[in-house]
């Protein structure tokens, strides 16, 4: 039976942080909670009908802030999702949570509810950046974070954000030190991006401060490489290291690998294959929009050419590579020329970017769809 990943997007906040565009709004206790959480039960039914047989290998609760809802809610979705498709025996179920009081409190629940995997914003180990960040905890609220989790979940992973002004790669290898030492299995390191719509895009427009420059940017991307990979830890994707094979999110490899995922909740993007065509799908953002819609999914078809693009660059984001099975259509001479130069490599089954092709990959990929 072919895997289904599901991504559910819960989209409150308990602050609007300020480099974040992802689709949120601040959590006030609204009351229209529970109706859009019964309309993303509602789409979850939808989206199902006509999909035929899968298998529910992952769910992923995204945000937003997805640790701000009950837990009894979250086991009523994967309720609902099980009703709708099998469980594979080993499915992986992220929550992606934030490490305040309130919210380490739960984190029993949401085991009991049937989550096995916590995603945890931590952001930063260091005060002073947290506060720059606009966080609403500290670093020693993190590691409580962090020390809860690893005794309720067997798996537990981190987000940090770097390329802050003023941070040097010494202070960002000490950071990712003591991450490490926490024992977590895996790290998301994101490189800041000044999102133009967000206060830091504001901010850095007025010239309030400045962003690193794109040398030191990149030797704090060398510093993640080096300093995670001393530690012990496999760069599998751009920005995704784990402690080996297992501990990779299974999630996100589905996703880079083009298994089809269903995206419920509002703004929720999916990949769903029917009649043999891939539809990219996108789920109405505006909140009440999408909880009063009969049917708030807008599906366009992808042609063959897009989805090869989209395998393309996705897959060579993974340090295994895309299969070449996904990218029949490649222009072999301009592969073989970034092959020449160090830039790509092959093996029987697969193309991947090679470490120095992999900090260019954005220029790799103009080459070879251009
Ligand atoms: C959308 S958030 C949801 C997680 C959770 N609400 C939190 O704040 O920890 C997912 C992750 O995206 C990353 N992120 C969001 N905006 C970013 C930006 N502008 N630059 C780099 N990373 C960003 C953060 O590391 C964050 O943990
Ligand atoms: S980073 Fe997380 S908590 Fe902050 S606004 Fe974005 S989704 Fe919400």
């Amino acid at each position: 039976m072919e895997p289904l990943a599901l991504y559910v997007h819960w989209p409150y906040c308990s602050r609007i942080c300020p480099y974040c565009d992802f689709n949120v709004t601040r959590d006030r206790k609204q009351a229209g909670q529970r109706a859009l959480f019964d309309a993303m039960l509602a789409d979850l039914q939808r989206q199902a009908e006509g999909l035929g047989p899968r298998r529910l290998a992952s769910v992923f609760f995204g945000g937003g802030t997805p640790s701000l809802l009950p837990p009894e809610w979250v086991a009523e979705l994967i309720a609902t999702a099980s009703e709708l498709f099998p469980l594979s025996g080993n499915i992986e179920i992220t929550l992606e949570a934030n490490p305040t009081d309130a919210e380490i409190a739960r984190y029993e629940g949401f085991r009991v509810a049937g989550v096995n995997r916590l995603s945890l914003g931590v952001q930063a180990l260091d005060d002073e950046a947290l506060r720059f960040l606009g966080r609403n905890h500290s670093a020693q609220d993190a590691i409580r974070g962090i020390e809860t989790a690893q005794t309720v979940f067997g798996r537990v992973s981190l987000d940090l954000i770097y390329a802050l002004p003023g941070q040097t790669p010494e202070g960002w290898a000490a950071e990712l030190r003591r991450a490490a030492a926490l024992e977590v299995e895996h790290i998301s390191p994101y490189q800041l991006t000044i999102e133009p719509t967000t206060a830091f895009g504001r901010a850095v427009r007025r010239g309030v401060w400045a962003p690193p420059d794109p040398e030191l940017a990149e030797a704090l991307y060398q510093t993640t490489q080096d300093t995670l990979g001393d530690l012990g830890f496999e760069a599998y994707e751009v920005s995704n290291h784990a402690r080996g094979p297992a501990a990779r999110s299974a999630h996100n490899v589905f996703i880079w690998e083009g298994v089809d995922y269903m995206g419920v909740g509002p703004g929720g993007h999916g990949r769903l294959t029917r009649g043999g065509v891939r539809y990219a799908t996108v789920a109405e953002p505006d909140l009440k929009a999408y909880t009063a819609a009969t049917d708030p999914i807008a599906a366009t078809a992808l042609s063959p050419q897009e989805a090869e693009e989209e395998a393309l660059m996705l897959g060579l984001r993974l340090i295994d590579g895309v299969r070449w099975t996904r990218i029949p259509h490649l222009d072999r001479e301009k592969a073989d020329a970034l092959i020449t130069d160090g830039f790509l490599e092959q093996t029987r089954e697969r193309l991947r970017a090679t470490d120095k092709g992999r900090v260019v990959l954005d220029r790799l990929l103009l080459e070879l769809l251009g």
